[in-house]
């Protein structure tokens, strides 16, 4: 049995590490990098940090258009598949690497599987959400994380190879809680436990509108805490064309490269808050009980919002900050992500054993 893994981006790395061990136990994996994401930080971290196996395949495709990137992904992924003739094809979330790897897979009929199917927000100018209604459509198993996941996929006729098993974010969360080389960085940076905000932005609809990015920096520059930011690629160019001033020291917030994932886990675990656009981060800030104030105006995962642990403030500078304030969930979230076997039990059903 062959599996071919198809990952590019950071969210996906960190969702392969989760799966590669319990696939590897099973199967013959090949792993394909499309190179969407390429920064060292960004991509090659993960893979000594999570020890990850390395690529097989590198296809480099780098940065571009919606069309360019998929475009050249899909011609690099179709030609790898077409020489290695996997059993199946393994691909994760909802970017256009994911987009890529189905669409090759698919065409070439070799069965594809989709980590985290079923997750919609109801957004369609969100390009992860034209990416995710495309895949769980032409998936042959779609490995749904939640309940809400297999629902949003029986209202669109979707129930054949449908699998609710759980998050493989949560079986890696889990894992990697008590790593111990973490608190390095709370010394490093100074940072008392509970004693400081952690940030991350990276939505186009953030990013690439000045006003909106405006507030948001205002507001972790007008909150009153120390704020730990990691500095995603796309917003740090775009931080820099619009000439908006973030601290890099001196000020409250400590604006930071991006870092590895247990890294990021600690700083997480610790923060007193969590402000984000990202759907990863408000998944974890969930499984560890961190309050979290996230810069949209819908998510893909409403299990946070209705159990009162995530708050949705878009980009309003005067919501972010009573937020902050404010926010104040009580008790322990009600766990809605699996049971941390989410990666076993995909394993199981895509290569037996
Ligand atoms: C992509 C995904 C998004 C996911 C995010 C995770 C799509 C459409 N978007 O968004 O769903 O949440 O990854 O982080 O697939 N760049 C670098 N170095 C890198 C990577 C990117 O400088 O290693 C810069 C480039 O200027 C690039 C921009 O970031 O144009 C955006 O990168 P891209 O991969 O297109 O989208 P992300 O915003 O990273
Ligand atoms: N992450 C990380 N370092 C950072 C920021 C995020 O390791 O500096 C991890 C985070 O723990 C989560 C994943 O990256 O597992 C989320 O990726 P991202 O926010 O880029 O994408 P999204 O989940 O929104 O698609």
């Amino acid at each position: 049995m062959k599996v071919a893994s198809v990952v590019g981006t950071r969210p996906q790395f960190v969702k392969a590490a989760a799966l590669s061990p319990e696939i590897r136990r099973r199967a013959k994996e090949i792993v394909i990098h499309t190179g969407q994401h390429y920064d060292e930080e960004m991509s090659k971290v993960f893979f000594e940090s999570l020890h990850l196996p390395e690529p097989d395949y590198d296809l480099g495709v780098g940065s571009g258009s919606h069309g360019q990137q998929t475009g050249l992904m899909l011609a690099g992924v179709e030609e790898v598949l077409d020489k290695e003739k996997p059993d199946s094809v393994l691909v994760y979330g909802d970017t256009n690497s994911t987009l890529a790897g189905a669409l090759a897979a698919a065409k070439l009929h070799i069965p594809v599987g989709h980590v985290e199917a079923g997750l919609r927000s109801n957004n369609r100018t969100m390009p992860e959400e034209i990416n995710r209604i495309i895949v769980d459509h032409i998936s042959t198993s779609l490995f749904a994380p939640t309940k809400i996941a297999v629902e949003n996929l029986r209202r669109e006729g979707i129930e054949k190879g449908v699998h609710l098993v759980g998050d493989v974010m949560y079986d890696l969360a889990m894992r990697s809680a008590n790593s111990s080389k973490t608190k390095e960085i709370l010394k490093e940076m100074g940072l008392r436990s509970k004693g400081y905000l952690l940030a991350t932005v990276h939505r186009p609809a953030n990013t690439d509108n000045r006003s909106n990015l405006e507030a948001i920096i205002e507001a972790l520059q007008e909150c009153g805490r120390p704020v730990v930011f990691p500095v995603h690629p796309r917003t740090a160019k775009a931080i820099r064309a619009s000439h908006i001033f973030v601290h890099r020291s001196g000020g409250n917030i400590a604006r930071i490269e991006p870092v590895d994932y247990l890294t990021f886990i600690c700083l997480l675990t610790n923060a007193e808050k969590v402000i984000t656009d990202s759907g990863g981060v408000q998944k974890e800030a969930y499984f560890f009980g961190i309050p979290c104030i996230t810069l949209r105006e819908e998510t893909e995962w409403p299990e946070t919002v209705e159990t009162g642990w995530n708050l949705l403030v878009g980009a309003r500078k005067k919501e972010i900050l009573r937020a902050v304030r404010k926010f104040e969930p009580k008790g322990r979230p009600a766990m809605a992500f699996g049971d941390g076997h989410a990666a076993e039990r995909i394993a199981r059903l895509v290569a037996g054993g």
